[in-house]
């Protein structure tokens, strides 16, 4: 369970709180997704819950975890062991190929399964991939490795900011069912921030993220 419990965030020089007794749990193994304008302040809030940032007021528990963490080997052990995210920017090793770039986690984590990520692979159709250097991929196909990268190491949380951003709409569609089904057949719990009603639509709680606050109803 991720349990977040009026989170406050106010960055310096800015005019007002990005975030302000900002509240939800999210059950082991279920979906939230986060709708929201520009600026609302949902990169910040995946941010929180990755441990890369701390909020100003209030706590963040994940499962047995609660933030911050007493010191660095503790993040870090946590986000190799129990954290898939997709950045907003992909962030792929450049000199690395796919396959490479896809099983860094799982090598680190010492669970690297070549079958499970070929099936990983398959879903998000960038098999044919597997050789290529990142730094000649497509936009899109950065997303998409990204995406196997989050989830190949079998995470118990994947948090994920916009991917399917940078998509057409059939290939969204594919990653976006590629995404919600591989975290729902693990029992990983899923929170992904989006610009699309159909990627929005498929979690279990889906809510909007307006004045600092996460909302169930949608802005009128
Ligand atoms: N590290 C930072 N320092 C100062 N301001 C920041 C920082 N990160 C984000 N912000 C500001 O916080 C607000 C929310 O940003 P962000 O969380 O990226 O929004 P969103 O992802 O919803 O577009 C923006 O006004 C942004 O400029
Ligand atoms: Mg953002």
């Amino acid at each position: 369970m991720i349990s977040i419990d009026s989170i406050s965030k106010h960055f310096e020089g800015q005019p007002a709180p990005v975030l302000e007794h900002l509240s939800v749990e999210v059950a082991d193994g279920t979906s939230l997704s986060i709708r929201g304008a520009s600026g609302s302040g949902k990169s910040t809030l995946l941010s929180l819950i990755a441990g890369f940032d701390t909020p100003d007021r209030g706590t963040i528990t994940i499962g047995r975890h609660a933030l911050p963490f007493s010191d660095s080997k503790a993040a870090d052990n946590f986000r190799r062991d129990e954290l898939g995210v997709v950045f907003q920017s992909y962030n792929l090793i450049d000199c690395l190929n796919v396959w490479d770039n896809i099983a860094f986690t799982s090598r680190l984590k010492g669970n690297a399964d070549d079958e499970y990520q070929h099936h990983i692979m398959h879903l998000l159709a960038i098999e044919t991939l597997a050789k290529k250097p990142a730094h000649q991929l497509s936009g899109g196909e950065q997303q998409r490795v990204a995406i196997a990268r989050a989830l190949v190491h079998k995470p118990t949380l994947v948090l994920a900011d916009e991917p399917t951003g940078n998509l057409d709409e059939a290939t969204s569609e594919m990653v976006a069912s590629a995404l919600y089904q591989t975290c729902a057949s693990l029992r990983t719990t899923l929170v992904v921030v989006t610009h699309s009603n159909d990627v929005a639509d498929r979690a279990n709680m889906l809510r909007w993220l307006r004045h600092g606050q996460l909302s169930a109803d949608a802005p009128c």
